[in-house]
C-alpha cells in the first residue's frame, strides 16, 4: 500500500515536491511513495486532468500530497477538463470535506507582512473551510441564451444539515485542541443556506460542544476584522466560497504565501489531501526560485493527520522553524536562496 501518493501538478509544483522527497527520504525513510500525473500537465499527456487511475491511487493511498495546479497555458482548454476541474474532481471523488488551512505567522517573518508587526505578531488562525459542497458542485449551474438577446448564469449554493454538521464538528474538535474559540462565518442576513448554516452549527454547539465558545460572525464582517484585529480568531468555520476568499486574505496577513500549507480531511480512516496553498505561481515556475517550505509543512500535516507521525511532524516544523530563525529567506520573503537551497536548510536542520 502506498502510504504518500504524490501528484506534483503544474507550475512551481514539480520543483516544490521535489524538495519534499528529499526532506520525506531523510526524515521517513520507510515510507512508501509513488507519484501519478495530474492537472495540465495531466491533459496535455493524456486528455484529462484527473485520471481514472490517478483518482484510484489516490483513493487508496493513506495521504496524498499535491504540489500545484494550473496556468495560463490551459485557459482555453473545455472547461470540464481545466487543471480546476481535475482539483475539484479530486476533492470531490476522495470526499474530503474539511479543509484546514492554517494561517501562522512565524516570528522572523512579521516584519513581512502588508500589516503593521504588532497587528499580525504571534497571529494563529485554522481556517476551517468546507471543501465539498456549496455553490462549487450546486446543480443546476449554466449559461443559457435569453431569447431577448443576452445571456444567464446561473450558479446553486446548496447546503444540506448533514454536510455542515459534519465540517463543524472538525472544526468544534480543533478549537478544543487549541484556544477553544469557534467563529462560525456566513451571510445569513441574506442567504438562506446562511439562516441554515447558523441554525445547524448552534443546535451542534448546544448538543455536543457547550464547552467551546462559539460566536457567529458575518463573512463581510470577518472579512473586515481579519485585516482590522486578526488576533480575535481561533478557529474560523465556514463554506466552501466564502472559506476560499477568507483563506487568501488570512494567508497574506502572515506575509509568507510561500510557507502556508494545507490539509483536506473526510471520513475518519479515509485518505487525507495535502497540499501548499500558494498555487501554480507560474510567473516564476522553472526559475527554480520558488518556496518549498508550504509544501513541506504540508507533508507535515500529511504525517500528523494521516500517518500517524505526530513526533516526525513535529520535529519537521521545528527543523523549519530553526531554518527561518537562521536567515534562510527564499526570494518571495525578502531573501535570495533557491528553492533546492531552502530545501537544503530544512535538511541540515534534521
Ligand atoms: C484554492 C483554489 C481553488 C479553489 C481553485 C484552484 C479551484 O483557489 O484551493 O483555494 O477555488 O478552491
Ligand atoms: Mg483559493
Amino acid at each position: 500500500m502506498t502510504d504518500l501518493l504524490l501528484l506534483p501538478g503544474d507550475g512551481i509544483g514539480p520543483e516544490v515536491i521535489a524538495e519534499v522527497k528529499k526532506v520525506a527520504a531523510k526524515l521517513a525513510p520507510d515510507l512508501t511513495l509513488a507519484e501519478k500525473p495530474f492537472g495540465g500537465s495531466s491533459y496535455d499527456a493524456l486528455g484529462t486532468p484527473l485520471s481514472d487511475d490517478t483518482l484510484a491511487a489516490a483513493k487508496a493511498a493513506k495521504a496524498v500530497l499535491m504540489g500545484a495546479v494550473g496556468g495560463p497555458q490551459w485557459a482555453s482548454a473545455p472547461r470540464d477538463k481545466r487543471p480546476e476541474a481535475g482539483l475539484l474532481g479530486l476533492r470531490a471523488g476522495m470526499g474530503v470535506f474539511a479543509n484546514l488551512r492554517p494561517a501562522l505567522c512565524f516570528d522572523p517573518l512579521a516584519d513581512a507582512s502588508t500589516l503593521k508587526r504588532e497587528v499580525v505578531q504571534g497571529l494563529d488562525i485554522m481556517i476551517v473551510r468546507e471543501l465539498t459542497g456549496g455553490v462549487y458542485f450546486g446543480q443546476p449551474r449554466f449559461i443559457e441564451d435569453l431569447p431577448g438577446g443576452g445571456r444567464r448564469g446561473v450558479d446553486t449554493q446548496v447546503y444540506t444539515t448533514a454536510e455542515i454538521e459534519r465540517v463543524s464538528r472538525v472544526a468544534f474538535e480543533l478549537a478544543r485542541g487549541r484556544r477553544n474559540k469557534v467563529t462560525s462565518c456566513e451571510k445569513s442576513n441574506v442567504m438562506e443556506t446562511g439562516l441554515l448554516w447558523r441554525e445547524v452549527v448552534t443546535d451542534l454547539h448546544r448538543r455536543d460542544y457547550a464547552d467551546v465558545t462559539l460566536e457567529h460572525m458575518l463573512a463581510d464582517n470577518a472579512a473586515m476584522q481579519l485585516v482590522k484585529a486578526p488576533r480575535q480568531f481561533d478557529v474560523i468555520l465556514t463554506d466552501n466560497l466564502f472559506g476560499d476568499i477568507l483563506s487568501d486574505e488570512a494567508a497574506q496577513l502572515t506575509g509568507g504565501l510561500g510557507l502556508l500549507p494545507s490539509a483536506a480531511l473526510g471520513a475518519p480512516g479515509a485518505p487525507g489531501l495535502y497540499e501548499p496553498i500558494h498555487g501554480s505561481a507560474p510567473d516564476i515556475a522553472g526559475q527554480g526560485i520558488a518556496n518549498p517550505l508550504a509544501a513541506i509543512l504540508s507533508f507535515e500535516m500529511a504525517l500528523r493527520w494521516s500517518l500517524d507521525r505526530a513526533a516526525t511532524a513535529d520535529a519537521l516544523f521545528a527543523a523549519v522553524g530553526r531554518a527561518l530563525d537562521a536567515g534562510a529567506r527564499t526570494p518571495d520573503i525578502g531573501g535570495r536562496l533557491t528553492t533546492i537551497e531552502m530545501g537544503a536548510a530544512v535538511l541540515a536542520e534534521l
